[in-house]
């Protein structure tokens, strides 16, 4: 029922206009909501009928148009998030160590940790985001690629065009990160698991991902289940949003199956989602042990 709030003493004119006012606003929330439709019509459109090759390409797209991304923007940050220094302070070896960092962005985790004095070989698949982190940490310990995961071992260039500099990065590392919640753009479990293999052979240390949504797991209907066997990248989970393409939710069980078949263990996972937080974990290779000293630091070492 309308309930009319009629201010006595004011003239019953002014109190309709007023009123009329107030409910014209509040109707075009009819706008939103009908943007809110048509955009989840155009995720499901999108994640049913894009290829692989296109919500890839799309990723790369969509963060390069994201101006807090570009060291120059007064939103770029170039410092860690608390979550992130807890885990380093208490997961990563002291420099001077190597790290290798992926989905690096403009290179806010690459500048900051290149100021606490480790070498950073750091990729991103935008190549106008690969360029600024290139440009952001020139004269320190720092090595940009594009590339994404599914592209490991193979890095190109910062810049299409650029001729030299393709090579494969086939060193050890002494740690690692998936930046900030870069392993949920990987759009299959082949690509998942193929990319933690890839980190597990080649890192002798810790190995930070971060989420951007962790899954609850849900029970799924029979009528759904039918309609994932058509096309199974609706599954739960999966979304896709035109601000930041395609992502998918990881749940526990599922990260634990994925590390198990990659070669590495979950030492740490947090899967705190309030917004002063971004779930995350910390994976080692399974051939490594890490056991606390006195300070309450790792110690690695091998069984
Ligand atoms: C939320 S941004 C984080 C950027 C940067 N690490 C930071 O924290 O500012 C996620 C990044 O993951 C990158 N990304 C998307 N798909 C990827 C893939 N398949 N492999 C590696 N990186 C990917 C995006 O281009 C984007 O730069």
């Amino acid at each position: 029922m309308l309930a009319l709030e009629w201010k006595p003493g004011v003239p019953p004119v002014r109190n309709l206009l007023t009123e009329a006012f107030a409910r014209l606003i509040l109707a075009t929330r009819l706008i939103d909501r009908s943007y809110r439709a048509i955009d989840r019509i155009r995720s499901a459109l999108v994640l049913a009928l894009a290829s692989d090759a296109v919500l890839s390409r799309f990723n790369s797209l969509a963060y390069s148009r994201d101006g807090t991304y570009y060291p120059q923007s007064s939103e770029f940050r170039s410092y860690l998030f608390p979550w992130e220094e807890k885990v380093v302070a208490e997961y990563f070896p002291r420099v001077p160590a190597r790290l290798i960092i992926g989905g690096a962005g403009g290179g806010r985790e690459v500048l900051a940790l290149a100021r606490m004095g480790y070498d950073v070989v750091a990729f991103e698949p935008s190549a106008v985001l690969a360029d600024m982190a290139r440009r952001a940490t020139k004269g320190s310990n720092v090595r940009v690629y594009r590339g994404g995961y599914e592209d490991l071992p193979r890095m190109f260039p910062w810049r299409e065009q650029e001729p030299d500099g393709t090579g494969n990065v086939d060193s050890t590392f002494d740690a690692a990160i998936l930046g900030w919640g870069s392993y949920s753009h990987l759009r299959t479990e082949d690509q998942r698991i193929q990319t933690l293999s890839w980190f597990a052979r080649h890192v002798q240390g810790p190995i930070l991902l971060s989420f951007y949504q962790f899954a609850k797991s849900r029970k799924i209907s029979t009528d759904r289940r039918r309609r994932l066997k058509i096309w199974p990248s609706l599954r739960v989970g999966n979304r896709f949003s035109v601000y930041i393409g395609y992502t998918h939710d990881v749940s526990a069980a599922e990260l634990r199956a994925v590390a198990d078949r990659s070669g590495l263990t979950i030492v740490h996972l947090n899967e705190d989602s309030r917004d002063t937080n971004w779930p995350h974990a910390i994976l080692y290779p399974q051939n490594i042990t890490p056991t606390l000293d006195n300070d309450k630091r790792i110690i690695l070492s091998s069984p």
